[in-house]
């Protein structure tokens, strides 16, 4: 077969058209020239960067290389509020400015819940939609300068105004989770890439132009990168647990949490609200109204590389599926949550990428999936092993009965 390994080297990949059609899921263990992993070492020296390498190369576009490397720069911080008497005086909001290279660049502003009553906390970390302003009512909250789309609330001219404070509290229950002894920590998406696509600014704009670059770095890859960045500066806050760090995103936001996941063992836990194709839903099977490849790079096409378009007429011939995304978190917890009416996101397509996952965490000596048929509706499926599924009645958004699902899920992971 060809050889990526070498291909890897070269800088050369096979095209779409020339890479064979494998209607099922792919095998997490068997590696893109036939031969199949048989050891924890083999996994970890030879299948995972395979794997990260495909993802890159055919889905989202080359792990940021920025100012030409690898190595990100390192994060400056600076805290711009901090108020020790919030949720009242159950824990400590802040708001912590980021900055990640050269003043031009972005920064994230990040906002941090932690409870008063434990330290160091387990703490969930995820990109929101519309801004941190959202989800507290606080005049000290940062309001996004960049670029958002009309339809989100209280947008106008696409930019955020300050008349929709704390109205979508529900998306990021700060005080419940406090409460439950967890922190949380939330930025905008647009501080690292806002949402559109053709126009070189956030993140994209510190690359060169480059027409041709069918793997350059696409919007999840970016985002996905600002939640590293995002836990470069949680790991040093003396209010955080470095060990239980969570990530967790709805939708577009939860493709990115699983690629955030995947690509970064200080992620012990990852939540993908309702993430469906791309992310939670598999590129190959779908439910009949499930969202397709065909379908997502056309209406999203800065979402991922030039390449995943090339797979719209035939996922199949796609080297991976999201299962290996799954499989690369192993042995970390992973949740998948969908819903009944959400048939979009594809939640029979998401049980399957699971279980197809579960291979990996076997390999690594613990329980992937431990149950063979999707579970009943408002039945959540904690198991034993280290990966949940949630399947709730209703439609496609992220609210206070999806977090203590989250929130459950970590308890048993970190009992
Ligand atoms: C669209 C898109 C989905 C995405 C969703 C969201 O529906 O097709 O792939 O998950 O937006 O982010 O809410």
């Amino acid at each position: 077969g060809l050889s990526l390994m070498t291909s890897m080297a070269t800088g050369e990949y096979p095209s779409p058209a020339e890479l064979p059609s494998h209607p099922a899921l792919p095998d997490p263990l068997v590696m893109f020239d036939g031969s199949r992993v048989a050891t924890a070492e083999e996994w970890s020296e030879k299948r995972r960067p395979e794997l990260k390498a495909l993802f890159e190369q055919y889905v989202y576009g080359r792990y940021p290389q920025v100012a030409g490397s690898s190595q990100p720069p390192a994060v400056q911080s600076k805290v711009l509020f901090e108020d020790p008497q919030a949720f009242g005086g159950a824990g400590t909001l802040k708001e912590v400015e980021l900055t990640l290279g050269p003043p031009e660049w972005p920064k994230i502003y990040l906002l941090i819940a932690t409870p008063n009553n434990k330290t160091p906390a387990a703490c969930f970390v995820g990109m929101n939609f519309g801004g941190n302003h959202l989800l507290v009512d606080d005049e000290r909250v940062h309001v996004p300068e960049t670029w958002m789309p009309d339809r989100y609330t209280g947008v106008v001219d696409n930019r955020a105004t300050d008349a929709s404070r704390g109205v979508e509290e529900y998306t990021w229950p700060l005080a419940e989770i406090v409460a439950r002894g967890y922190a949380a920590a939330t930025f905008h998406c647009g501080d690292i890439q806002p949402d559109r696509p053709h126009v070189r600014e956030g993140m994209r704009a510190t690359l060169p132009e480059d027409a041709d670059d069918a793997a350059e770095t696409a919007t999840i890859m970016w985002w996905a990168w600002g939640i590293q960045r995002a836990i470069d500066y949680l790991a040093t806050d003396p209010a955080i647990d470095p060990a239980r760090i969570a990530a967790v995103g709805h939708s577009r936001l939860g493709k990115t949490a699983l690629l955030a996941g995947a690509f970064d063992e200080r992620i012990a836990l990852t939540v993908a609200n309702q993430a469906g194709c791309g992310g939670s839903g598999p590129s190959r099977h779908h439910e009949p109204k499930a969202e397709t490849v065909e379908i997502i790079t056309r209406n999203f096409p800065h979402w991922f590389c030039a390449n995943f378009r090339k797979f719209a007429d035939d996922p199949t011939r796609l080297p991976v599926d999201q299962n290996c995304l799954v499989a690369l978190c192993a042995p970390r917890a992973v949740l998948f949550t969908a819903a009944e009416d959400d048939r979009w996101a594809n939640p029979s397509g998401q049980f399957a990428v699971l279980r197809a996952a579960s291979p990996a965490y076997e390999l690594l000596g613990v329980d992937g999936l431990k149950a063979d048929a999707m579970p009943a509706a408002d039945a959540p499926l904690l198991g034993d092993g280290r990966l949940g599924f949630w399947f709730r009645a209703g439609e496609h958004s992220m609210t206070p009965k999806d977090w203590k699902v989250y929130l459950d899920f970590a308890d048993r992971q970190w009992k």
